[in-house]
């Protein structure tokens, strides 16, 4: 069944008038532009990008099989995720939900927007509180988190069980996809036509490797896709960024085979780092890193770094106890890991065993 999206829309971000660019106006080609107060001297750079990113939305809904009135694209997801508070969210009332634990830039862009976010604890070996999520949503809660595969846990979750949310529940569902091209799972972004209230985030900073260039997307019903267009600076995305993008897009071989290696080597680095005996657990993966859990994390993590190899240290995250994040590198950045966790095993922990 279809929501009404506009009940949840900010009354002031309904009312808005967006900015309107010089390129609005005049959007023909071999002109003479005298109405962007911009440089004449330095061409191509000299002009303000496409604030429509036209060829890019063309060239990514192809990619992804969706419609480019589907689709927003932003200096990476991180981008979306705040415009979501400021579309939705009315600062110092309305609330969101998310699960936890999850990636941490949920609760940094609520803090910004003045909003509550409710944290639901995952269950069983990380899977979602569906009563619990449920229970936590009230006439206020705007908008639900689900990260899947889910930051830093690295599962993914039951696809019907979302779907099942974005249907009971009067709010939007965000599903950040950013890892969605490791897993085994489909990404949401079919149900996206059904469900006017699914919002499903992915990024080209992980499988296409473009962390650099900052470029993430949203894929939502139009009417949500809209506001997002209106309410984003006029000029989010630069130019480098666009053309380096429509040229790496070409690179889908390429993509596929890192991926590949990924995944080869996610399952390499598992099975040796059950061998060591400081280690207690290596969760099962659907992302491109692994949660292990280590004896005396602390003390791990910082001869790792006296090596010159940084983990991430998640030892203080509820449910996480103990717990490294390790993200899967290359063949020799994976040996030069285990090469020290074997040194390690031999100073601290044999050496002490006897
Ligand atoms: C779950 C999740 N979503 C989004 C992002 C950020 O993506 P982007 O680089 O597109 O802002 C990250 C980065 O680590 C992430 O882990």
């Amino acid at each position: 069944m279809k929501k009404d999206i506009d009940k949840l829309i900010r009354g002031n971000i309904k009312k808005l008038v967006p900015y309107s660019s010089a390129r609005d106006e005049y959007s023909g080609t071999d002109a003479t532009l005298l109405d962007a107060n911009e440089n004449p001297y330095n061409a191509p750079y000299n002009r303000y990008p496409d604030p429509h990113q036209t060829l890019l939305k063309q060239q990514i809904s192809k990619l992804k099989g969706i419609d480019p009135v589907q689709l927003f694209i932003g200096n990476g997801s991180d981008e979306a995720i705040d415009l979501l508070f400021r579309i939705f969210c009315e600062p110092g009332k309305d609330n969101a939900v998310s699960i936890d634990p999850t990636y941490g830039m949920y609760q940094v862009a609520a803090d910004i927007n003045d909003v509550d976010l409710k944290k639901v604890p995952l269950i069983n070996d990380f899977e979602l509180d569906i009563n619990g999520l449920q229970d936590a949503c009230d006439d206020h809660t705007k908008l639900l988190f689900i990260c899947s595969p889910n930051n830093p846990t690295s599962n993914s979750f039951d696809p019907e069980k979302i779907i099942g949310l974005a249907e009971k529940l009067n709010v939007i569902v965000v599903v950040d996809e950013a890892y969605i091209d490791f897993s085994r799972r489909e990404s949401l972004k079919s149900q996206v036509a059904a469900l006017n209230n699914l919002v499903v985030l992915q990024t080209f900073s992980k499988a296409w490797g473009l962390a650099g260039i900052r470029l993430g997307f949203a894929i939502a019903a139009p009417e949500i896709i809209s506001f997002m267009g209106k309410v984003k600076y006029p000029y989010n995305l630069n130019m480098l960024t666009m053309d380096f993008a429509m040229k790496s897009l070409e690179n889908q071989d390429k993509v596929n085979q890192w991926i590949e290696n990924i995944l080869k080597e996610r399952s390499s680095l598992e099975r040796k780092l059950k061998r060591y005996r400081f280690v207690e657990k290596v969760y099962p993966s659907d992302a491109n890193f692994l949660l292990v859990k280590v004896r005396k994390p602390k003390k791990v993590y910082n001869y790792l770094i006296e090596k010159k190899i940084v983990v991430r240290d998640r030892s203080n995250i509820e449910l996480c106890e103990g717990s490294l994040r390790i993200t899967v590198g290359t063949i020799l950045e994976n040996k030069k890991l285990e090469k020290a966790l074997m040194q390690y095993q031999r100073d601290f922990v044999e050496s002490c065993e006897v």
